[in-house]
């Protein structure tokens, strides 16, 4: 590979992710002709992915492969090649589009009903249609001829997350000289889990001809290793430095935590006006601008913990009643997945249990629970964790978790507690959480109350404990702690 030897750093870089950084939408009915910039509008994503990597393609160039997911992507692009970002065009953005039934397969199927509930060890709502596993391979197949078409022998190319398992052998077998990269953004689980893989071996056998794959903690570098060894017969595990041989191919498995842009989620903070976020997002719901905010941030997937939630304030107010009125809690959720029958039965049981809390304890005065799915800007995001007094962090299962690193970072005042769950990946990183078990609902409820009665040294001591050890892990730290694990 070559890598400046200041950082590590390749020269230049393939990125390939399911969802792209820009992507364009038609504004109205697409017209005839000549496209203007009134036909299309563009959208920069805002996931931990993009904020991590928008940075480093547009200081290395090179190309991003993604989804052609906006209506208007293939119009705007040359042969699907477009130059972003836009008005500061430094990077390649190579966008591949996929057919109603690519979609149903790849993304709705495999990838999320088969790898992500397995992933997250919920193995009861696998659902392995025929079609699911053969686009899957169909559209790996895709996205690994993109990256054969814009790549040269010894390039170096990495592949984000569970979308991508097989294409890596693909590109392996046309560019056997190539540093392939891959990082795994959701837990790896153990292999007494694993095994209800269908076509668990073949997953592996495409990961392992990455050099390199990153997962954000040890134990699922480890669960990774101890799977290749259960179920992979001709690979030679070395468990203790985490090294795979197989196929020719040496794959190290490394614990490679992602955090955030921690400049820019402080800085977007302290610049937001607080008294309009808080007006914004509360409204006339709750007037009494003094009462405080418990948040809770969340795509709504059935791994978030969200029921668990409802039913803690449900029984702290009950248990406390003096609690009642004392704060409001607010979900911001954004609606995810809706191909899927469970998201959406997810979605409807999260808003009823919210409709059900605010008729069981709302007054005149009060109302205990705000729900909304407005999109947010991030600006908007970051005043709105800064207006915070407690975020609640619970998922069942997660790779990392960010909001765990936003929360803390946006609360520039100095004041703020979080509640984490003790199964994200955030809380073996993260000093300064009261950690919680996801499923014990009494559990959150007492964090939450002692969260909302710490006293004030002790609250801001745990926030200054949870800055430090989230600046330490800033997203560019990231970046070239994976590069530095590849080959030399
Ligand atoms: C998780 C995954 C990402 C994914 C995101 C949003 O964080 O690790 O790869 O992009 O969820 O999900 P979606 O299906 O909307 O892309």
């Amino acid at each position: 590979m070559s890598q400046s030897s200041a950082d590590a750093l390749p020269e230049s870089l393939v990125v390939v992710s399911n969802r792209q950084p820009y992507s364009h939408e038609w504004t109205a009915d697409p017209v005839e002709g000549a496209i203007t910039t009134d036909d299309v509008a563009v959208t920069t994503a805002t996931g931990g992915v993009t904020s991590a990597l928008d940075p480093l393609m547009r200081s290395l160039g090179g190309t991003w492969v993604a989804w052609a997911s906006g209506d208007a992507d293939m119009a705007v692009a040359d042969e699907g090649i477009v130059a972003v970002p836009p008005g500061e065009e430094s990077y390649d953005l190579k966008r591949v589009p996929l057919s109603e039934a690519e979609i149903e397969g790849y993304y709705h199927g495999y990838a999320n009903q088969v790898l992500w509930p397995l992933c997250h060890e919920e193995s009861g709502r696998i659902w392995a249609k025929p079609t699911y596993w053969e686009q899957y391979r169909a559209v790996n197949e895709r996205f690994a001829e993109a990256v054969r078409e814009v790549t040269d022998p010894e390039d170096t190319v990495w592949f984000q997350d569970y979308h991508f398992a097989l294409a890596p052998r693909r590109v392996r077998a046309a560019r056997p000289d190539a540093t392939l990269h891959h990082f795994w953004h959701i837990p790896w689980p153990a292999p007494t889990v694993f095994d209800h893989c269908p076509r668990g071996e073949a997953v592996l056998d495409g990961l392992l001809a990455c050099d390199v794959v990153g997962f954000h903690t040890e134990p699922d570098a480890d669960h990774f290793c101890r799977c290749v060894e259960a179920t992979v017969p001709d690979a030679t595990v070395d468990l203790d430095d985490g090294v795979v041989r197989y196929e020719g191919t040496e794959t190290r498995a490394v614990a490679n935590p992602l955090g955030i842009d921690v400049d820019g989620v402080r800085s977007r903070a302290e610049a937001s006006d607080t008294d309009a976020v808080r007006r914004q997002m509360l409204g006339d719901t709750v007037p009494d601008p003094s009462i405080p905010v418990v948040l809770g941030v969340e795509r709504l997937d059935y791994s978030k913990g969200i029921p668990e939630r409802i039913a803690a304030l449900d029984h702290l107010w009950e248990r406390r009643p003096d609690l009642r009125g004392a704060f409001t809690y607010v979900q911001k959720a954004s609606r995810t997945r809706e191909g899927i029958a469970d998201y959406r039965r997810y979605r409807q049981d999260v808003v009823a249990e919210m409709q059900r809390i605010n008729e069981r304890y709302g007054t005149d005065d009060w109302h205990p629970a705000v729900y909304t799915e407005r999109r947010l800007s991030a600006e908007t995001l970051a005043g709105l964790y800064r207006v915070a007094d407690v975020a609640l962090v619970t998922p069942h299962r997660d790779g990392m978790n960010l909001v765990a690193h936003e929360y803390p970072t946006a609360c520039v005042d100095g004041d703020g507690a979080l509640v984490l769950s003790e199964l994200a990946g955030a809380a073996t990183q993260l000093d300064g959480a009261l950690t919680v078990n996801p499923h014990d609902i009494a559990e959150i409820a007492d964090a939450l109350e002692r969260a909302l009665e710490l006293d004030e040294r002790d609250r801001r001591d745990r926030l200054g404990r949870l800055q430090a050890s989230i600046e330490a892990l800033d997203s560019t730290n990231w970046v070239e702690r994976q590069f530095r694990a590849g080959p030399d």
